[in-house]
């Protein structure tokens, strides 16, 4: 049976550390590092992550404030809002939070948001400074992904890593993350999804699996490669009518007949996604050196 890498575990050591670096900084410098969250409408998962990402700050010690803006905001007024938190000396990273209705231009958006406050690592600047190996904000899903790597014992250097899913916020950047000759990367990078004409091969061929395409359970044990690390970005409901919220939460790779198989796995929850919200406020804590 597989290793189960512990999101949560690690999560809590990565929130231990900001938390001391907050106390020193409040100490040395009299700096308490804050956080913006800008939330447009009333999409229920997004609601629920911002009160766990503003939970997550007053925990760590960090300010923050949560500006909530009606469903019909005019994409004028959210960039207004976005230039005075760009402009406020108390607040040292903003997070605009997506999805965003569809009259806002989420390019737009992202782009004007100060660059050395994007904790997110959205921005095209920082993905641009990502893609060619400079330090920048890695935005906070797969730079969780690295850290659970790293932190489990499972290095990826020189190990041929398959990434399913090419989205902007996990596939793209894992893959120029661990593709860097640098500490906690150096690996052989391969980006599938499910336009390919045989993914199954590519996934066979994985030492280590980043699972990134949104689809319940679709991975199944039979697809692995014995020993394979398998990392499950997956958070997918699905009905279950035993249950009474009437769902359960399901990652991309079909857990039981995975562990069978794998080395190594992350469980959904309690895997990629408490690692999400630790580096959000690792970046916060960044971005605050940075400015200050
Ligand atoms: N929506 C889903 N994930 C994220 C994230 O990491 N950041 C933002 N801003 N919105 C999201």
């Amino acid at each position: 049976m597989a290793e189960i890498i512990d999101g949560k575990k690690i999560a809590e050591d990565i929130k231990r550390e900001v938390k001391q670096e907050v106390v020193r900084m409040r100490a040395t410098k009299g700096i308490v590092p804050g956080l913006a969250f800008i939330l447009v409408g009333e999409n229920p998962a997004s609601q629920s992550y911002v009160r766990s990402k503003g939970k997550a700050c007053e925990e760590a010690g960090i300010y923050s404030v949560t500006e909530r803006m009606p469903m019909d905001t005019p994409e004028y007024v959210l960039l207004a809002r976005i230039a005075e938190f760009n402009a406020d000396p108390n607040i040292h990273g903003l997070l605009v939070q997506l999805p965003l209705p569809k009259h806002i231009s989420e390019e737009e958006v992202i782009r004007a948001i100060d660059p050395r406050k994007d904790v997110d690592g959205f921005h095209p600047m920082n993905i641009g400074k990502l893609v060619i190996g400079q330090d920048t904000f890695k935005s906070c899903t797969p730079a969780g992904i690295q850290e659970l790597l790293v932190r489990s014992g499972n290095d990826p250097a020189g190990k041929h890593v398959v990434v399913v899913g090419r989205s902007n916020i996990v596939g793209k950047p894992i893959a120029n993350i661990l593709l860097q000759k640098q500490s906690g990367a150096n690996a052989v990078v391969t980006v599938a999804h499910t336009g390919a004409s045989d993914l199954t091969s590519y996934i066979k061929s994985a030492d280590i699996l980043i699972a990134a395409i949104g689809k319940p359970e679709f991975i199944t044990g039979a697809m692995l490669k014995e020993g394979v690390v398998v990392i499950d970005v997956g958070i997918n409901r699905v009905e279950d009518s035993s249950l009474p919220k009437g769902y359960r939460i399901v990652g991309d790779v079909h857990f039981e007949s995975a562990s069978k198989i794998a080395k190594a796995i992350t469980p959904v929850p309690g895997g990629v996604g408490l690692m999400t919200i630790a580096m959000l406020l690792r970046n916060t804590v960044k971005a605050t050196k940075q400015l200050s």
